[in-house]
Parts: C-alpha cells; structure tokens; sequence
C-alpha cells in the first residue's frame, strides 16, 4: 500500500520555475530526512526532467510528494507534460542523444540520481517520468 502526504504541484512554463521545483524538491527532501549530498542529488535529477519539460514540451507540471511503502519512506517526483511525446523511450534514455542540441545526459542523469526510474512517453500526447528516491 502506498500512503502519500505533503503532496505539491510546481507548475513549469518558464527556466524560473525550474529553479523553484527545484528548491522545492530539495526542501521536502530534507524534510523528509534526506541528509548528506542526497538533498542536492534529488534536487539535480528534478531539475532535468523539469528542463526537459520547458526545453522538450514548453509547458508541464512536477508533482512532488513523500511516499511510504511497506515501510520505507522516500521522495516521488513526477514530471508531466502534453508536450509532443517521444516516439522511441530507449533512444532517449541512451547516454549522450539528443534529439536537439542538448547534451543528452539529462535523463540517464537523472535516472542514475534515483532509486526508481519510469518514463512513459505517446506521441502527440505527452510525457510522463515518474522517479523515486528512498531513505536508507
Ligand atoms: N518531456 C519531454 N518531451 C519530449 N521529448 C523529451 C522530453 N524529455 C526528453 N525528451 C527527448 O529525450 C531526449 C533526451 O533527453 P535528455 O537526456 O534530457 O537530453 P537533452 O535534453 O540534452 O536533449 C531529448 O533530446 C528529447 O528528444
Ligand atoms: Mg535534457
């Protein structure tokens, strides 16, 4: 079973509201009990996603939330967008593509900062990357 709680919405339309999820993610992460670097390393993966969504899709949104489940607690970020899609998810997740003249490292980054990684991608219809991080 999964419980949610201290759940928020950053809406991203602008390079500015990247730097609020940002921030915003880095605080629910401490809040949370994440100490160390690891504040900084969710804070790095959330600022990908929340690139590619002004980069990629112009308009979106990151659903920050803590999560507990079968007794572990953890950070959930969800970037989603109604941007155009990505019609091969694979490609996109290799290190070093990009479809434009980005680096390419933004999501296998990310992924790589979390514990838990998903992207679920429909041409025409938008994108959706779902990445979870647990306290040890
Ligand atoms: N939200 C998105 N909507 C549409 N395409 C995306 C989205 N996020 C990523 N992509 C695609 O995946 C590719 C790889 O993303 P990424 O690894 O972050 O590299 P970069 O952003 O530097 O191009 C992008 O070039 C783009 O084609
Ligand atoms: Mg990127």
């Amino acid at each position: 079973m999964n419980t949610f709680n201290e759940e928020f919405c950053v809406p991203i339309n602008s390079a500015a509201d990247i730097v609020i999820a940002r921030q915003k993610g880095r605080a629910l992460a401490v809040q949370l009990g994440f100490d160390g670097s690891e504040p900084t390393l969710v804070a790095a993966a959330i600022s990908e996603v929340a690139r590619n969504i002004v980069n990629h899709a112009e308009h979106g949104e990151i659903v920050l939330s803590g999560i507990h489940q079968s007794g572990r607690q953890g950070v959930q970020v969800v970037a989603r967008d109604q941007g155009p899609g990505i019609h091969d998810v694979a490609q996109a997740m290799q290190y070093g593509y990009s479809s434009g003249k980005g680096m390419g490292v933004g999501l296998p980054g990310a992924k790589w900062l979390m514990d838990e990684f998903e992207m679920v991608s429909q041409v025409g219809k938008g994108t959706t990357v779902t990445m979870r991080k647990w306290l040890r």
